[in-house]
């Protein structure tokens, strides 16, 4: 086992180099993937509202971040940040808005995660997101945002 990993390491470098050049290959092709329709419309501006209501006055009126960070763009959720949409609504659904974390109602989460979703260039779908569906879901949440 030991040996192995050692003579692995004695690999040489072209090797590694085409190893990490089609491993950025990859990670391409995964740029590319269409992403998926998680929520809808009408749930994304339900959302908007229950934003405004418990949530912008820390996260600001654009997700922009005031005494709370930005819940848009690269500074959120950039590809190296490696998030999945369970675990930014985890983070939401349990420990916002902070000082009443779990206050709000299981459709007022999902709405919002919808809304957050459609700030960060996601699109909607036919099927609205439940509390449960979000809290599950293994789908990357990488800001389309610059
Ligand atoms: C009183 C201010 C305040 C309110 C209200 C508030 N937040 Fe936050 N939020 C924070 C702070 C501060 C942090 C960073 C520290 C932490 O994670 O506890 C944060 C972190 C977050 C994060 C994690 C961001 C990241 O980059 O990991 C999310 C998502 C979030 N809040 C969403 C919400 C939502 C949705 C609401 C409304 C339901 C809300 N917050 C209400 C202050 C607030």
């Amino acid at each position: 086992m030991l040996e192995r990993l050692s003579r692995s390491l004695r690999r040489p470098h072209a090797r590694l180099l085409a190893g990490l050049v089609a491993a950025a290959g990859s990670v391409a092709i995964a740029a590319a993937a269409p992403l998926p329709a998680l929520y809808t419309k009408a749930q994304a501006a339900a959302g908007h509202a229950t934003f405004e209501a418990h949530c912008s006055m820390c996260h600001g009126a654009n997700l922009q971040g005031i005494s709370g960070p930005a819940l848009v763009g690269q500074g959120f959720a950039s590809a190296s940040n490696n998030y999945t949409v369970a675990a930014i609504f985890d983070e939401l659904s349990q420990q916002m808005p902070a000082g009443a974390p779990g206050s709000l109602s299981h459709k007022d989460y999902a709405d919002i995660m919808a809304f957050i979703l459609s700030r960060n260039g996601y699109p909607a779908g036919g099927t609205a997101l439940t509390y449960a569906a979000a809290g599950a879901s293994t789908a990357k949440l990488v800001s389309q945002v610059k």
